[in-house]
């Protein structure tokens, strides 16, 4: 980035510049303005079971450790030995009951980051780090600035000051209490496996396809075909094709002008909520089976309010995709300019019966895998868009639909209808207050 660019000029209220997504000095912006100060998802509480149980992860350019400790609670910390530097963990996840020991000296760490043990240590007599003048950066391995925890999610923040993780969130939160509403035992645990998707492209570009209503009916509209005559075979054998159907159908049988009747709900911080468009409460047994447990759980009419709630997915900007009704999040994790890591995870309701669980693996395997066509779609057009942007064939990228014409009313607008370009304009309206351009 030349030392003179404004942001400013990078984003208008209807267009980016594309070196918003190609300039890998700006990515570093981003990673210090964006990435490394606003809450970050790093994992489920119940991927961590026992003390010492741990996953690894990464805040931005950080790599961090999500580990139970002793007394319970969860910590967040920085995955590097303060002796000479090394990742503490190399491994995506593990257990160490006993703390971490480092493998290049065996510095030992206790779960909460603390110095436990520094074998030969008479090695130290006598110098700076003895005599009490290293700070405590040298002892011990550091922490995450803040560590929050909404219904199990648990999310770190490497800036010491700034909104709580419930006001950051803000009405974004509904994300989370609609998947552990679902449950009859009102939470959720992990399904400890996740796909791993790295696209070629600028980790904005994903964000703005997630509540992209106008892209379905025409990126995944094969795939929605060849599952539409699949249910239309059934239904000349008098048979009701299974739901997993249905979930690739509804790309191609939502024409266009249907996407129009939703609504994209778009907040402070960038977070936006698109409004359901499946149909997810048919009538067959094991519907009718898990409204029984939910019914048994809160009584008819707390179970009715659950299962209205209508939406589809929920947005978390930057760096969270989630999609409520059928329990699973994608947390995106930018590499570099041109590089992305998704993370693709889901969930099980506590105390709901298996085949509701079947149901949502399903979507997840159907529609969120790296092996359906659904995601290769996507993908394909991730990498063409990228490559688009990285050439002189143009300067801008265009945000004009229904620009001006969206209701706003304090901090939410909403879309005047589904495929207005609404959420793509709030998230660059949150990037730049965060990138302090604009
Ligand atoms: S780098 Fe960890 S003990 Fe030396
Ligand atoms: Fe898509």
């Amino acid at each position: 980035m030349a030392a003179t660019t404004d942001l400013t000029k990078l984003v208008q209220p209807d267009r980016v510049h594309r070196s918003a997504y190609t300039d890998p000095a700006i990515f570093e912006l981003e990673m210090e303005r964006i990435f490394h100060k606003v809450w970050t998802y790093v994992g489920h509480e119940s991927q961590v079971k026992n003390t010492g149980d741990y996953w690894t992860v990464l805040i931005g350019r950080q790599p961090m450790i999500m580990v139970r400790h002793g007394d319970g609670s969860v910590r967040v910390l920085h995955n590097r030995c303060p002796h000479r530097g090394a990742m503490l963990c190399g491994n995506r996840l593990g257990s160490a009951p006993d703390g971490f020991t480092c493998s290049y000296h065996s510095w030992q760490f206790h779960t909460d980051g603390s110095l436990k043990a520094i074998p030969l240590e008479r090695g130290y007599k006598g110098t700076r780090f003895e005599t009490g003048a290293a700070d405590a950066a040298m002892r011990n391995m550091k922490p995450a600035a803040r560590v929050a925890n909404y219904r199990g999610f648990v999310f770190a923040s490497l800036a010491a000051d700034g909104p709580s993780l419930e006001e950051w969130l803000g009405p974004a939160k509904i994300a989370f209490d609609d998947i552990c509403d679902r449950a009859p035992k009102g939470e959720v645990e992990v399904v400890p496996n996740c796909f791993r998707v790295v696209q070629q492209s600028n980790w904005k570009i994903f964000l703005e396809n997630q509540l992209d209503a106008l892209h379905p009916a025409v990126t995944h509209e094969s795939t929605g075909k060849a599952a539409y005559e699949v249910e239309l075979e059934f239904e000349e054998r008098h048979e009701k094709a299974p739901l997993s159907y249905h979930f690739l159908s509804a790309f191609s049988t939502t024409p266009i002008p249907k996407w129009d009747d939703f609504q994209t709900l778009n907040y402070s911080n960038g977070h936006s909520i698109l409004t359901g468009y499946m149909g997810l409460r048919p009538s067959d047994p094991d519907t009718l089976a898990y409204e029984e447990t939910l019914r048994q759980a809160y009584g008819e009419k707390r179970m009715e309010e659950i299962l209205a709630v209508n939406i589809h997915h929920v947005l978390c900007y930057p760096g969270l995709s989630v999609q409520p009704p059928l329990q699973q999040l994608r947390a995106v994790r930018p590499l570099t300019v041109d590089k992305t890591l998704t993370e693709i995870w889901h969930f099980r309701l506590k105390g709901a019966p298996e085949a509701i669980y079947r149901r949502a693996l399903g979507y997840y395997n159907l529609v969120n895998s790296p092996s359906t066509l659904v995601n290769a779609d996507d993908l394909w057009n991730f990498w063409k868009c990228h490559q688009g942007l990285a050439s002189d064939g143009g300067d801008w990228v265009s945000f004009h639909r229904n620009a001006g014409q969206d209701h706003v009313q304090g901090n939410l607008t909403t879309s005047v209808i589904g495929t207005s370009e609404a959420p793509m304009r709030n998230q660059f309206s949150a990037w730049g207050a965060y990138m302090g351009g604009t």
